[in-house]
């Protein structure tokens, strides 16, 4: 037997102001979608912005439904809208942030399993690192790949096997 440990590497920041002028923006553009969120039965908004590598913004922010499991994330309309649109261009970066109640979390709010998945598929697709920025009002959380949130990740190498 053998004890091994994973471990995952976080940026934190207390303020909006520490990040460069690209992620600011990214964040503004997460913010202003997630206020836009279609969420009659949470309540709960999630707004996400991804920035391409051809400079193209694309927000996205979770769409729910009366069949609850018909809804989706907001990481994923994003990235799906992205990938629909602009097909041959990588993803960059994508921030997250959550609007509930009146105003946006203290705390930032990570991607759910299934939407982490879907953006290790995309780092996998394009051959390059996502950066992922959390962005809480008090705290904001950068990872420099997806990878960092989703160790003994399942991807297309295990079909090939
Ligand atoms: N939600 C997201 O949009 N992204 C996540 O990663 C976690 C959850 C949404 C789904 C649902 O509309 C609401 O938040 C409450 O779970």
């Amino acid at each position: 037997m053998k004890k091994t440990q994973i471990i995952t590497t976080v940026f934190e920041y207390d303020s909006i102001d520490e990040l460069s002028t690209e992620d600011q923006e990214l964040v503004l553009n997460a913010k202003e979608a997630a206020l836009r969120a279609y969420t009659p039965y949470s309540k709960f908004n999630v707004g996400a912005a991804l920035l391409l590598e051809n400079g193209k913004l694309v927000q996205g922010n979770n769409q729910e439904n009366a069949a609850y499991p018909s809804g989706l994330c907001a990481e994923r309309v994003a990235v799906f809208y992205a990938n629909a649109q602009y097909p041959d261009v990588a993803v960059k970066t994508i921030a997250i942030t959550s609007h509930t109640n009146g105003s946006f979390l203290e705390s930032p709010v990570p991607p759910c399993g299934s939407c982490r998945q879907v953006l290790l598929e995309t780092e996998d697709r394009y051959k390059q690192p996502i950066k992922v920025i959390l962005c809480g009002e008090r705290k904001i959380k950068i990872v420099e790949s997806i990878k960092q949130l989703l160790p003994l990740f399942f991807d297309k190498e295990m079909l090939d096997e």
